[in-house]
């Protein structure tokens, strides 16, 4: 594919995006997102739920007991990377996030998850606690209320502020990013990869 263009870079990342949301195959969909808690970076593997390239905003689901949802609500940077070796693309955004809990947009996304990722919101005592025995913390359909995994649910509201485009390829790389102000009006330009 020729990468010689910034609009055409927009697009196909913000394509590598979507498709990341269903496509399980796809090396978008499991993303690394990473925060600060002030003196150590925290990075995490997590399933991209939901993109959407007018808001420039992506949806990630997880535990409100996480360490995670509390260095959020700390401090609101974050940072997102993706890469496919198969294409040889990388995709790396900065910007902020946000946890929703117990409302609208938590009550939508948890109406569309299936039981199969609702279960994991049942699990004692939460996510990220020190704990002497794994097997106490197994899941037991026949035991739980799915439904009641709601209490422990959030999202992740990442807003991303720049998009950076990596492609490698052997006669010359492409390296193309995007930043955003605070008013939306956006700006973008060529790096040396
Ligand atoms: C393939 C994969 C997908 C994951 N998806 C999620 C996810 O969608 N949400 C989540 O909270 N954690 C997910 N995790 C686990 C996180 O990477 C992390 O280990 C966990 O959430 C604890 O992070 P914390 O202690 O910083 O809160 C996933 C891990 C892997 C390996």
């Amino acid at each position: 594919m020729n990468f010689n263009s910034k609009s055409v870079i927009e697009k196909h990342a913000y394509d590598l995006l979507k498709d990341g949301i269903k496509n399980r195959d796809s090396l978008f969909h499991t993303l690394v997102f990473s925060n600060f808690d002030g003196k150590n970076i925290s990075n995490k593997v997590m399933v991209l739920r939901d993109f959407n390239a007018a808001k420039r905003t992506l949806r990630f689901h997880s535990d409100y007991r996480s360490d995670k949802a509390k260095l959020i609500q700390a401090n609101n940077k974050a940072s997102v990377i993706g890469y496919d070796p198969n294409k040889k693309i990388q995709l790396r955004l900065t910007g902020i996030a946000k946890i929703n809990y117990k409302n609208k947009k938590t009550k939508e996304a948890w109406n569309d998850s299936q039981a199969i990722s609702k279960k994991c919101y049942s699990v004692l005592d939460g996510s990220s606690h020190k704990i002497s025995n794994p097997k106490k913390y197994d899941f037991h359909m026949k035991e739980i209320s799915v439904e009641e995994g709601y209490e422990n649910f959030c999202t992740i509201e990442f807003n991303f502020m720049t998009l950076e485009f990596l492609y490698l390829q052997r006669t010359g790389h492409r390296r193309c990013k995007f930043s955003w102000n605070a008013k939306g009006k956006k700006e973008s330009f060529w790096l040396v990869p």
